[in-house]
C-alpha cells in the first residue's frame, strides 16, 4: 500500500469515529428527552468504565484459559500452573488475588530472582519511610520503600513515576484510582484500591492535637 492510501484509510477511519461518537451522542440526548424513561445502570456508571481501580473482578484467580487475558486458541495456554494451586500455602488476604505477597517474601516462603540471568544477585534493599501527611481526615499515607526495593529496582519508580525527594510530588486518590503515582501498580501488579487496603497505605495515625485545616476563604471570612 502507497503512503497516500494508507493517508486515505487513516482518514476514513477517523471519520467513522466521529460518526460512531455522534450516534452515541444522539442516543445519551434521546434518553434524556424520553423523561418517562428510567435511566439505565449503564449510563450512570459509563463515566468509570475505563477505571480497572473501581471494576470489581469476579474471579481474580481464574485459570488461565478463562481469565479473558490469554489465549485460549494457544493449545500452550492450557499447560499453564493455574494461580491457585499456585499460590497453595501462601499467606492470605481478603483482596486483590487473595496473597500477602510482602509477608511471602518475608517468611522466605518465594524468593524471586533480582537478576535474570544471575541467580546469585542480591537485590538492593533501602529501608525509608516517607510519611505523607494527607490535609483530609484520613490516617497519614507511609510509603516503606523496604517493602518495594525487595521486589523493584529505583528505576521502576525514579524519576519517571517520583521524583526521589520527599514532598516533590502531588499524589492524590483521583490520580491513583486513575492508574497514574501509587496507581502505577496497585490494582495492576500490586494490591487493590478498595475499602480494604485503605489502611495499608494510610498507616500512621493522626496526631492527637490534629484539626482539619480551615481554607484561606474560612479564615478571611469566619462563619458567624
Ligand atoms: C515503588 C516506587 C519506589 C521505588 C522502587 C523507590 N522509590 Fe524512592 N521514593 C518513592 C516515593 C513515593 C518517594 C516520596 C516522594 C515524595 O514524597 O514526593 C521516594 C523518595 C525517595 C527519596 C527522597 C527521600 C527524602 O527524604 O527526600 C530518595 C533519596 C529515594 N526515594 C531513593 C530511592 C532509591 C535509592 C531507591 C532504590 C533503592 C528507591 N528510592 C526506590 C518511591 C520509590
Ligand atoms: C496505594 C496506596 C493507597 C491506598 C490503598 C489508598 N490511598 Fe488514599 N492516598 C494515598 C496517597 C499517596 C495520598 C496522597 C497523600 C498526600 O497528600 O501526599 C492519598 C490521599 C487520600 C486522601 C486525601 C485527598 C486526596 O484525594 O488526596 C483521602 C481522603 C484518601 N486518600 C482516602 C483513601 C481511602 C478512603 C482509601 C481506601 C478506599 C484510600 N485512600 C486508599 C495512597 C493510598
Ligand atoms: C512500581 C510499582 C509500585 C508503585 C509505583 C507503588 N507500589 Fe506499593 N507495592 C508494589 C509492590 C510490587 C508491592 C508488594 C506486593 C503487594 O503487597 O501487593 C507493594 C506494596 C506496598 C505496600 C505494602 C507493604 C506491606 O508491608 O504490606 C504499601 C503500604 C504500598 N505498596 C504503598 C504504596 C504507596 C503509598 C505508593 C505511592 C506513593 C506505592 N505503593 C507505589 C509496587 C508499587
Amino acid at each position: 500500500m502507497n503512503h497516500k492510501n494508507k493517508m486515505m484509510m487513516l482518514l476514513s477511519s477517523a471519520a467513522l469515529a466521529i460518526f460512531a461518537v455522534l450516534q452515541a451522542g444522539q442516543v445519551v440526548a434521546a434518553g434524556a428527552a424520553g423523561a418517562d424513561k428510567p435511566l439505565m445502570l449503564a449510563e450512570v456508571s459509563a463515566a468509570n468504565i475505563f477505571n480497572r481501580n473501581l471494576k470489581k473482578q469476579k474471579n481474580p484467580n481464574a485459570p488461565p484459559w478463562e481469565d479473558g487475558i490469554h489465549d485460549t486458541t494457544n493449545e500452550a495456554t492450557f499447560n499453564l500452573q493455574p494461580p491457585l494451586e499456585a499460590y497453595k500455602g501462601l499467606p492470605k488476604t481478603s483482596f486483590g488475588n487473595h496473597v500477602d505477597w510482602v509477608k511471602a517474601l518475608d517468611q522466605g516462603l518465594i524468593k524471586p530472582r533480582w537478576d535474570r540471568l544471575d541467580s546469585n544477585e542480591e537485590p538492593f534493599v533501602m529501608d525509608l519511610d516517607i510519611v505523607r501527611p494527607v490535609k483530609a481526615s484520613v490516617p497519614d499515607v507511609v510509603f516503606p520503600h523496604r517493602q518495594h526495593t525487595e521486589w523493584l529496582f529505583c528505576s521502576n519508580c525514579h524519576p519517571a513515576i517520583f521524583i526521589p525527594q520527599k514532598g516533590a510530588n502531588q499524589i492524590n486518590m483521583s490520580a491513583i484510582l486513575l492508574g497514574k503515582k501509587c496507581g502505577v501498580c496497585h490494582g495492576k501488579v500490586s494490591f487493590p484500591i478498595e475499602t480494604k487496603t485503605c489502611k495499608k497505605c494510610h498507616s500512621k495515625p493522626k496526631p492527637a492535637d490534629w484539626k482539619p485545616p480551615l481554607s484561606e476563604a474560612t479564615l478571611k471570612n469566619p462563619w458567624k
